[in-house]
């Protein structure tokens, strides 16, 4: 029976593109499950768009967008990233869909039942004119402190105090600017404090699941105050409307918090992936061998060592089996990195440079350890290790043995290898286990220097037995034949073990050596006698003035550009310049054009696209041009469109226009026309 695993990333809020925060975050995981994978593991990866909250609701009114709009655009950038950094989520889900709507109601209903759901009247500053409760972050006001103007409702950051939102000054709102009066609401609260989950909660949090420091930390929020009260105070989870989230079954006009529901969106995800696969949810996590793992940063501790857990545990659920907490990624020596704008550094701009994707994952993996450490990002390092160890010390094997292979040996691998090189190699196989255990540690520091070490011992091997001087030497022929396949043997041992860093590159090295997909066990395996393939260049070193120029880079379009896409409409997915060549477009003359009777939408063109014969062209702008205005332009047309059979006739290609995507708040139609000079027939490319 295979290891079966349901792994998740932390959902990030809808407010905005990926950072490079994020990225460090799918890479780390997606490293740890492909490595799952390549041991025969069974692994769900999923993820999804935190939707909900007033930040995103309030947000999108700023966009002149519905919430969902506005969460939609940005779910609609995610694939980009994702598949640019080779980050294999088997489903991105939102906590907006159905099914995070149910199981949040089942939940809630579960542990309302279980007697763990209180309700308490709380008073909070409210925004007469905007109508609403303000969350601490939209009221401001003097310090209560220091005295400083324009300070959030929780903190100063001129003096550092901590304070509520009521304790301001002259306080105002953020979002209207009116000043804020205190009302009272019914709140629901999760009771935390209740002895069984106090109980139950110091057990789960120290019996070894989580990370020493992390299992530390936790204790401290146990300790009881001097008369004995625990420390766990009970949750509020409840917001007023209006709110962008679930409703509270039974409580019209109160919605769950969005941290309520976002940790349920996991299960959510979860249930959409399965669904397709026709796989039963409540089965799938009712199996006992079932491992759930969640890879978060540090920062949401809390909510994933005792909010959730005892959110699932009272509502009679699998509770998790690890939470994977990592540091932050820092940019240049901890240059301060905002939460939901993150750095300088965009990954987007990182992949729009060219830059590989896989010199990032292998230098995140060469700093990432198992600890809540936080990892900086720099930039000559970063150049350093791509090139003096990943391209200087493993792609090299590869190109210093190939060459010969081909030349003298047809590319066929020698069955021999000698002594030498035999125990090279089972030198190298005896480390599969240990390399192993790193990674299933998140040891991804210690796993690559590892891999790095081996690659030292066959660079060593070849500088001592100098293939090059071999095939300068008669009757050398059989050993210069032995090393080159024991170069190539090894790089495929090293590849096996580099792979779940270089998904991409191991893919490449599959070709050229003209095997199947390697798996983990395959180290165990020999290529004695195999036909490789011609060596292509594998991977190009980091040129540092391309690296410079990500520094240099515009920031990230900010959240509100992002939700309202150019022209109304999210820029479509990317294609190869093969694909879009595929469409030929000429220049074409519209030598007629006429109203098609019965159809208020169509006009009937006559195109000339130089060919010596005319074209017949039904075009949906009617309501935009009289025939008149159209007769003697240029314009552009797609000339080998398959010939469609319309109810009036044959439409032989389509003429080029431009409209907002609403074509119906923005009306409009632009006919593409060529800068002078251009004539019929011309492609245009
Ligand atoms: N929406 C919540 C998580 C809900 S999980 C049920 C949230 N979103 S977030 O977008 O702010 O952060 C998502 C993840 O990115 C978190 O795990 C967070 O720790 C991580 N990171 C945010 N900034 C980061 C760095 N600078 N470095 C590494 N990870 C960082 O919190
Ligand atoms: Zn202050």
């Amino acid at each position: 029976m295979p290891r079966q695993l349901f792994v998740t990333t932390a959902l990030p809020y809808a407010n905005g593109p990926f950072h490079i925060g994020h990225i460090m975050e799918y890479i780390q995981a997606d490293t740890w499950v492909r490595f799952q994978r390549l041991r025969g593991a069974e692994v769900q990866f999923v993820c999804a768009d935190d939707a909900h909250g007033a930040p995103i609701m309030i947000a999108a009114e700023k966009a002149g967008q519905t919430p969902q709009q506005f969460v939609a655009a940005i779910a609609a950038g995610r694939r980009r990233y994702l598949d640019g950094f080779h980050i294999a989520f088997d489903h991105w889900h939102s906590t907006d869909a159905p099914e995070n709507h149910a199981l949040a109601r089942e939940i809630y209903l579960a542990l309302r039942k279980n007697e763990l759901i209180d309700t308490r009247v709380v008073e909070q500053f409210f925004d007469p004119d905007k109508g609403m409760f303000l969350p601490d972050r939209f009221i401001k006001g003097e310090c209560p402190n220091c005295g400083a103007p324009d300070q959030y409702g929780d903190n100063c950051e001129v003096c550092g105090a901590v304070y509520a939102p009521t304790d301001l000054k002259h306080p105002y709102s953020a979002l209207s600017g009116a000043t804020p009066v205190l009302r009272s609401s019914e709140h629901f609260f999760f009771r935390l404090s209740d002895p069984r989950c106090v109980e139950f909660l110091e057990s789960w949090t120290q019996d070894g699941r989580l990370q020493p420091e992390v299992a530390n930390k936790v204790r401290e929020w146990f300790k009881r105050d001097a008369s004995g009260q625990p420390g766990l105070g009970d949750w509020d989870i409840s917001r007023e409307a209006p709110y962008f989230g679930i409703e509270i079954p039974d409580a019209p006009g109160k919605y769950f918090y969005v941290w309520l529901d976002a940790p349920v969106g996991y299960l959510a995800a979860l249930k959409s992936r399965l669904d397709t696969l026709g796989i039963d949810f409540e089965r799938y996590l009712a199996q006992p061998e079932l491992e759930q793992v969640h890879f978060i940063g540090k920062d949401i501790v809390t909510f994933h060592t005792l909010f959730w857990p005892a959110m699932l545990k009272f509502s009679g659920r699998k509770t998790p089996d690890r939470i994977h907490v990592h540091g932050f990624l820092t940019v240049n020596d901890g240059e301060k990195m905002s939460k939901s704008r993150g750095t300088g550094l965009s990954p987007l701009r990182y992949l729009e440079l060219g830059l590989d994707p896989e010199w990032l994952r292998y230098y995140l993996a060469a700093k990432l350890n198992a600890r809540v450490e936080d990892i900086d990002f720099n930039p000559d390092d970063f150049a350093a290790r791509v090139n003096s160890d990943l391209v200087g010390k493993y792609v090299n094997i590869a190109s210093r043995a190939a060459g010969f292979l081909h030349q003298r040996f047809g590319g066929r691998l020698s069955a021999d290898l000698g002594v030498e090189g035999r125990a090279l190699l089972d030198g190298l196989r005896a480390h599969a286990e240990t390399v192993a255990r790193l990674y299933e540690d998140r040891e991804f520091g210690k796993a690559v220097r590892e891999v790095m070490a081996l690659a030292d011992r066959v660079n060593g091997y070849v500088d001592q037995h100098k293939p090059w001087e071999l095939a300068k030497q008669p009757g050398m022929d059989a050993a210069l034949h032995d090393v080159c396949s024991v170069c190539i043997e090894a790089f495929r041992l090293l590849t096996i073990y580099l792979k779940p860093v270089l998904p991409a590159l191991a893919a490449q090295v599959e070709t050229f050596l003209r095997i199947e997909p390697l798996q983990w066990a395959d180290h165990q395996r020999a290529l004695g006698g195999h036909g490789i393939g011609a060596y292509r260049h594998l991977m190009q070193r980091v040129d540092a003035k391309r690296l410079q120029a990500l520094f240099e880079a515009p920031p990230e379009p900010d959240a509100a550009a992002v939700a309202t896409p150019p022209g109304g409409e999210p820029i479509a997915a990317e294609i190869g310049v093969d694909a879009f060549f595929q469409a030929d477009l000429r220049i074409a003359r519209i030598v007629g054009a006429e109203p098609v009777a019965g159809s208020t939408k169509l006009l009937r063109l006559t195109l000339d696209v130089g060919e010596g014969r005319h074209r017949n062209v039904f075009s949906g702008i009617a309501a935009n041009f009289r025939p008149e205005q159209l007769v003697g332009r240029l314009t552009v047309m797609v000339a080998n469109l398959a010939p469609r059979k319309m109810k009036f006739g044959l439409s032989e290609g389509m003429v080029l226009a431009a409209s907002h995507a609403d074509e119906k708040s923005q009306p409009g139609v632009y006919l593409l026309e060529p800068g002078p000079g251009a004539v019929p027939g011309m492609r245009v490319r």
